[in-house]
């Protein structure tokens, strides 16, 4: 099934909060929406999904304009990102729901919860009333909920916000196999996840796509300084300078002397996963390195190491 979203406007309380959104999600392809706070992601989901009226543009699923489909007709297995969960309801039978609506019958039922609930770390909840559970258990009865009737477009607004860690890790690898031969949607925050679950990302800024890609381009030709830093590249550098006209992006090693650009350490900061040194190259340049260089070491760097920036 593909997705068509052309010349989507959303207005909200006033504000245009997407303004003249193309996308398409080919069928099976997994399309990771990436993007900060408040840039428009949940609106987004929730205009495909059915329950946001576009004040522009059209949503169509094979070719079909979905305007005026109701969302729970539309088929879609959708995790919002508030979760949705019916409290009043264990979580079997809010995992249940799909399947109940759908008349499948209990046996059956019962079955697929089961396994839905294994597929989500959550084997033996299915009795637990919804207030009882932590956020993370709750957003894994959501996805639960969304996989187990086994839509063809999968509608996922962080479904994996409130996890992290190990859990975070195998989720993500299940859910890249769910997604494989399915028609989705994934909206997040996080550029690691957007480039590992996406066919291809979207980069979505104030309302606005800023890129369409697929993560290895996205990640070695972002197309401005803004879309560098979200996406996560530790050495961006901007305005000019010493390496070509306009800004580039210095690669995460700092190569040893006789490189064609010299200069001194002024900082360093344990960063985690490496450092974070400051050096002054005739300007201040970020870069992250592996090991601790000294206040006042010299480094240099090879233009080939700089990676010029389309636009
Ligand atoms: N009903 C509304 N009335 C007015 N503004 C709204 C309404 N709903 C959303 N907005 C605004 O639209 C913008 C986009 O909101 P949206 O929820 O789509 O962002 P998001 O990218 O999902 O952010 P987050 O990562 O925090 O979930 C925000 O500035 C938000 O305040
Ligand atoms: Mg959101």
């Amino acid at each position: 099934m593909t997705l068509a979203i052309n010349g989507l406007e959303i207005t909200l309380g006033g504000a245009t909060v997407l303004d003249g959104i193309d996308l398409r999600v080919e069928d099976g392809e997994t399309l990771a929406v990436l993007g900060p706070s408040g840039s428009g992601k949940s609106t987004l989901l929730r205009a495909v999904a059915g329950l946001l009226a576009p004040s522009a543009g059209t949503v169509t699923r094979d070719g079909e304009d979905l305007a005026g489909l109701a969302a729970h007709r539309r088929g879609f297995g959708v995790v919002f990102q508030s979760y949705a969960l019916f409290e009043h309801l264990d979580v079997s039978d809010n995992v249940a729901y799909g399947l109940r609506m759908r008349d499948v019958p209990k046996p059956d039922r019962r079955e697929r919860v089961v396994a839905a609930l294994a597929l989500v770390g959550l084997g033996g909840y299915g009795a637990r009333t919804i207030d009882t559970l932590s956020g993370g258990e709750r957003q894994r009865v959501a996805l639960a909920r969304a996989l187990v009737v086994e839509p063809e477009v999968l509608l996922l607004d962080e479904p994996l916000g409130a996890i992290d860690g190990a859990l975070k890790g195998r989720l993500l690898e299940d859910l890249g196999r769910i997604t494989v031969d399915r028609t989705a949607l994934y909206v997040t925050h996080d550029h690691d996840e957007a480039l590992t679950i996406g066919d291809r990302v979207a980069l979505l800024r104030d309302g606005r796509l800023v890129a369409v890609d697929d993560p290895e381009t996205l990640w070695t030709r972002p197309p401005d300084v803004w879309s560098a830093r979200f996406l996560g590249h530790p050495n961006v550098y901007e305005d000019g300078g010493p390496f070509a006209d306009g800004p580039c992006l210095v690669p995460e090693r700092a190569v040893g002397v006789g490189g064609a650009i010299g200069g001194t350490v002024t900082d360093r900061r344990f960063a985690g996963d490496g450092w974070q040194v400051t050096a002054d190259v005739g300007v201040p340049l970020r870069y992250r390195a592996s090991t601790a260089p000294a206040i006042g070491e010299s480094v240099s760097f090879t233009v080939e190491d700089v990676v010029d920036l389309a636009g």
